[in-house]
């Protein structure tokens, strides 16, 4: 959707409005846009990408819990290659920003993934650094502060790209996180991704989750993700994408309040694919009935007690 009021900038690239779908929701954009064309999207997160291609986790690897879901499904992708060869030429068709999710296993297949993504035309990377440091004793790399520093510090030498380092919840202190990550050439944050969770079906007393454990999202992670925002606002000065449980114009203002300044969208497009229109059409008759001129305005206007 475009209206001057939802334009937005990350660094230099222009933003036609704040809403971003989140990676691991939509794939590389191809079946949704059957129901929303991307060009309507400020932008697309794609598939959280690896260096060689995956088939993701066994089955069972959704759950659904109360307001939200469990996901265990691995990174299935079709590896570093796959994504540029394949699903790359098509989305950049679309006229809308595309930023390629990736996410490694060691400090090199994050270096090696930078540096193929560096000569193409992707708009932005985001860093996705939940995932298991398998060199390192299998600690997420977002969750310790040396490793953030390390792994953004290697990338950002590998690509002038937007880098954009996607913040786990899992972490004692969010703060420390971002700060590390700002520290070590972060143009962006994002957060959150998934917080960790588990379900179990009474009835056999198993895991319903293959894996066990999986990363909940959906409504029921919204006032985890506003407060991590709120935190790391205070604690950094990159510009922040907040993300998690966002499913109406409300909740993307809550985010925005505590001082995100674009925002992704997730698990509720699995409800309603249609939602992000909603939300940009609500939001925007929201800064008209409010005499706001743009979206920036409201980015951590949050009024504390
Ligand atoms: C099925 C599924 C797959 C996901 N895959 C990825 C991924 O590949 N990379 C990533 O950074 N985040 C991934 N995420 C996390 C989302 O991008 C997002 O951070 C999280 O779901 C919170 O937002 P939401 O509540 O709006 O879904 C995935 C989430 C879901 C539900």
């Amino acid at each position: 959707m475009k209206s001057n009021r939802l334009k937005t900038k990350l660094k230099e690239i222009e933003f036609k409005n704040p809403l971003i779908a989140a990676s691991g929701t939509v794939g590389y954009g191809r079946e949704y846009e059957n129901f929303v064309p991307l060009s309507e999207l400020g932008g697309i997160s794609v598939k959280g990408t690896t260096k060689e291609k995956r088939l993701g986790n066994s089955s069972p690897r959704i759950a659904e819990t109360a307001s939200g879901i469990l996901n265990s499904v691995g990174l299935e992708n079709p590896g570093v290659y796959g994504f540029i060869n394949n699903e790359l030429p098509w989305l950049l068709e679309k006229d809308t920003n595309i930023i390629a999710n990736i996410a490694g296993r060691d400090y090199d297949e994050y270096s090696f993934m930078a540096e193929k993504l560096n000569s193409t035309k992707v708009n932005a990377i985001e860093l996705n650094i939940s995932c298991p440091n398998v060199k390192e004793g299998g600690l997420s790399f977002g969750s310790d502060v040396n490793q953030v520093l390390k792994v953004v510090s290697i990338v950002r030498k590998k690509t002038n790209k937007l880098l954009i380092v996607k913040l786990s919840p899992n972490v004692t202190s969010i703060q420390d996180i971002a700060k590390a990550a700002e520290y070590a050439g972060a143009d962006a944050l994002s957060l959150i991704n998934t917080l960790l969770g588990m379900k179990i079906d009474i009835k056999t007393r198993r895991p319903i989750l293959k894996n066990n454990v999986g990363g909940l999202s959906g409504p029921a992670i919204l006032p985890v993700a506003v407060r991590m925002v709120w935190e790391a606002k205070k604690a950094v000065k990159i510009p922040i994408i907040g993300c998690g449980g966002i499913s109406s114009f409300e909740d993307a203002l809550e985010i925005i309040m505590a001082g995100a300044c674009l925002f992704q969208v997730g698990t509720a497009i699995f409800k309603d694919p249609l939602c992000p229109l909603k939300i940009l059409k609500d939001l925007d008759l929201w800064l008209i009935e409010n005499k706001i001129e743009n979206i920036s305005e409201v980015s951590g206007s949050l009024l504390e007690w």
